[in-house]
Formats: C-alpha cells, sequence, structure tokens
C-alpha cells in the first residue's frame, strides 16, 4: 500500500478504515433522524442504533425502545452490544448527567457532562456566568419569591421576559406586557407551581429587540469553532403569531448575521465564554448553542442550550461539507484545532409540517401520503412518526420536517414549499413564511 499520501499517518489510517463502528444515537425528534442520516454517510459507520428512535430513524438505524432517562438499561444495551460511540442532543438527559454516567461505564459518548449542561438547565447559572465573564445580554434579577419578584415587577419597565430557572420544554419564557401579564405568569409559576421546581425560581429581565439568531459551536474543552448561522421560525402560525413551539422552520444562513456580527460576537461572546468554561473548570465537549439578539448595540446572548438545536441541526447538517462523524472525533480527542470545518457555499430552508392543534392538544394516527425522493436537493427528515407495514403515520405534535437547498435562500424556499405542496395527512399545518424576512 503506498501511504505517501498519508505520511507516517498511514498505519493509523488503516486501522481506523477497518475500524467497525457502532454508534447509539439518543432521541426520537427529526433532529436525531438528520444526525443518523449524517453519520450514515461515513462508510466507517456499519451499525446505527437509536434509543427510542422513529419511523424516519428506522431507515438507518435499528432503534430500542429505551427511555433517554433510562441511563441503566441505555448502558447495559451499549455494552450488550459493543457500542464504541454513544450521540446524546437532547438537553433533558444531558442535565441529568448521561454522559457522567456513560463515562463511569467506560462508554464513549458525545455531549457535554452534568456540570458543562448547567448552562441550559440553570438561567440563573447561565446568566451569573455570562454577568460574571462580561458577556452581553438583557439585564436581570433573579427571584426566589413571588413577593420579591413581584416587588421588582411593580418597579420595571415593560415589556418584561419571565423565566423559569429550569428546564421547561421551551415553555418558561413569558413576555409580558405589562403588570397584570406579569402577575398571573409569576402566579402561575410560584403558587400554582405550573412548572414544579424548575419555575420556583425566576430570572426576570430586560426585553431585548433585534433580530434572533441561532450560532452553534462545536467544542472541544479547548477550542470553539462556531458553525455557520442558522434563523429559527418560533411562534405556531405565520408573521409570528400564536403561541411558541419547538421551532416551526429554520433558515441558514441567516441573512442578519453579517461577517461583521460574526466577528463581534466571536470577541465578546463565543471565546469569552470558552474563557469562562476554563477558568471554571467546566469541560464543555459538545455543541454549544448560543441563542443571540442582533440589536442596535451588538449581539446579545438571549439564550444558551447545551445541545445541537431542533430544527436548527436539520439545516445545518445538509450544508456541512466536512464528515460529520469527523467532527465528532475531533471533539472527543480535544483536536478541533487541526481540523478544517467546511461548508457549501449555498442556503437552506426547513418548514416544519406539525399536527393541528400542536403546541396545544393534537390527535395522532392519521396516515402521511406523499413520502418519496423529491430530488437531490430535498431531504424529508420524520419526528412524530410511526409505521405500519409499508404506510407511516402522525404520532406527534411535530410531525415532519422538509428541508431544501438551493443556490439562494429564496431558491432554498421554493424548493421546500414545492415539496411540502406533495405531503399531506388529516390537519396538516405549517407555516408559509419560513425564510420570508420582514425585518
Ligand atoms: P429562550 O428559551 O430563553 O430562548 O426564550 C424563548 C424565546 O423568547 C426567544 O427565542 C426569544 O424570542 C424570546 N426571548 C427570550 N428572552 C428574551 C429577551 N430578553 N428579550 C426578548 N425576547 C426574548
Ligand atoms: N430551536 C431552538 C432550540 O432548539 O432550542
Amino acid at each position: 500500500m503506498d501511504n505517501s499520501a498519508t505520511g507516517d499517518c498511514g498505519n493509523f489510517r488503516k486501522i481506523w478504515e477497518v475500524m467497525i463502528l457502532k454508534i447509539l444515537v439518543i432521541g426520537s425528534g427529526a433532529r436525531e433522524h438528520a444526525i443518523c442520516w449524517a453519520l450514515s454517510k461515513n462508510p466507517k459507520v456499519t451499525r446505527l442504533y437509536a434509543a427510542p428512535g422513529n419511523a424516519g430513524i428506522a431507515e438507518f438505524a435499528q432503534c430500542n425502545p429505551i427511555a433517554p432517562l433510562n441511563f441503566e438499561e441505555l448502558i447495559a444495551f451499549a455494552k450488550n452490544v459493543g457500542i464504541d460511540l454513544t450521540i446524546c442532543p437532547m438537553e433533558t438527559p444531558l442535565v441529568a448527567g448521561i454522559v457522567d454516567a456513560f463515562e463511569a461505564a467506560n462508554l464513549r459518548i458525545f455531549g457535554p457532562n452534568k456540570s458543562a449542561s448547567r448552562i441550559e438547565g440553570s438561567k440563573i447559572f447561565a446568566k451569573d456566568f455570562m454577568r460574571k465573564y462580561g458577556i452581553p445580554t438583557a439585564h436581570y434579577q433573579t427571584h426566589t419569591t413571588f413577593e420579591s419578584a413581584m416587588v421588582h415587577a411593580a418597579t420595571a419597565t415593560f415589556p418584561l421576559v419571565i423565566k423559569a430557572d429550569g428546564l421547561a420544554a421551551g415553555k418558561g419564557v413569558f413576555i409580558c406586557p405589562g403588570i397584570e401579564s406579569a402577575h398571573e405568569t409569576l402566579d402561575t409559576m410560584f403558587n400554582k407551581g405550573a412548572f414544579g421546581a424548575a419555575g420556583r425560581k425566576v430570572v426576570i429581565e430586560e426585553f431585548m429587540t433585534g433580530v434572533e439568531c441561532s450560532v452553534l459551536c462545536f467544542c472541544d474543552g479547548e477550542n470553539i469553532v462556531p458553525m455557520e448561522s442558522a434563523r429559527d421560525h418560533k411562534p405556531v402560525f405565520d408573521n409570528d403569531y400564536g403561541p411558541n413551539t419547538g421551532g416551526m422552520g429554520v433558515i441558514s444562513p441567516n441573512p442578519a448575521y453579517t461577517d461583521e456580527m460574526a466577528q463581534i460576537t466571536m470577541e465578546k461572546i463565543l471565546l469569552p465564554t470558552m474563557r469562562g468554561f476554563k477558568h471554571e473548570k467546566i469541560d464543555f465537549v459538545g455543541v454549544l448553542f448560543v441563542g443571540l439578539m442582533l440589536t442596535k448595540d451588538g449581539p446579545k446572548v438571549v439564550e444558551y442550550n447545551c445541545r445541537p438545536g431542533d430544527p436548527e441541526t436539520q439545516a445545518l447538517l445538509p450544508r456541512l461539507d466536512t464528515d460529520f462523524l469527523e467532527i465528532i472525533e475531533a471533539c472527543l480527542d480535544k483536536n478541533l484545532d487541526n481540523i478544517e470545518i467546511k461548508w457549501k457555499n449555498n442556503a437552506v430552508c426547513c418548514v416544519v409540517a406539525a399536527s393541528k392543534g400542536y403546541p396545544g392538544d393534537f390527535k395522532t394516527g392519521f396516515e402521511i401520503r406523499g413520502l418519496r425522493d423529491y430530488g437531490s436537493f430535498v431531504q424529508i427528515f420524520l419526528a412524530g412518526t410511526k409505521k405500519d407495514k409499508n404506510s407511516f403515520f402522525t404520532d406527534g405534535g411535530r410531525v415532519l420536517n422538509v428541508v431544501a437547498s438551493g443556490a439562494t435562500l429564496e431558491d432554498a424556499r421554493n424548493e421546500a414549499y414545492k415539496a411540502l405542496s406533495g405531503i399531506n395527512f388529516t390537519g396538516m399545518h405549517y407555516r408559509t413564511d419560513i425564510g420570508e424576512i420582514k425585518n
């Protein structure tokens, strides 16, 4: 074999190339489907497993009905099957310490440990961290009683943002236009216990205006490398009406995130965040999601998440030109500064099709028609779905994502909506304005 191209790495490469890799992905959403799709492109990955997975993931991976918080069973499964690497993109297991549990069992896993995941698990921790390290964010105060929170609200400028401290599945943030709604929100959190312990500590913060931008970053504990930018669309209806959801669609890149914004973000937010982690002896290895508000005073942090965003991941992975597994391995080996991460110079539009009624009550069990190959520019990632014989059925609030790429955002939007017009199920709802930039 001629190793001239690989030099001294020849032997290492040879071992790596024949290695049989078994990978377990934790989760059951369209994000996990996109991750399995990206991993399946690497010829070294011989077997993919998911827990619990979904009907789309089942096309790539063996799905196992193990709950993401059942660490004992997940570890036993990983050991029995001989899993080489587990990937956990879900916040609940990360915040509960899945990485610590796997590592204690000598299993390789990609994601931040329990200490590092506090950056999403506690909004108070995240805000205090930002204050300590001078990272731009909204002014805030924290409260642990209804009375002190109300005293603050009584003299505050509205609108005011009230956030439950702990994880609340994206439902713990309230933008209150006046004192009545602040009273109602605080009463629901403190006195009615709507979010349990997660809502008995709150952050009250200043309302920021501007364009939102999601910046997901690969981190190896030493280095932070941002991915391309994205823009989520959280409210359920067009023109940002209706309640917030887990995300109704996303575009990448985000047109408002100019090179100048990216440079300021790197200097004022991403590098100080990494320095802060190191100073606090937090070893953040995984994907750090930085939610930004691009204000007239520059980018400010709205929130950190300890995992890749959903649906941002579904739009970003199709744009990635470097092998995803190679980047994950570089993060785990603290070697991120030695690889080049390349992106396609295109645009992607991802539109979510949801069940009627989502994010409130909805019915499931409707047949999904039109799931077929829509050409190489379109990927369909499934979320809440079930397969029975050869048919797919709805089984959740967010049902599927249509992700289309194009030379321009307009091309990508057109492709996405063209494909979507061929898909239907009873009660299918989607926003018609994903990527229609109005501000
Ligand atoms: P979070 O879960 O913290 O990202 O908040 C959910 C959404 O609430 C964000 O995507 C924003 O649209 C909005 N939001 C949160 N905090 C603020 C803030 N301080 N000012 C304006 N909007 C906010
Ligand atoms: N798309 C926002 C999130 O994943 O939290």
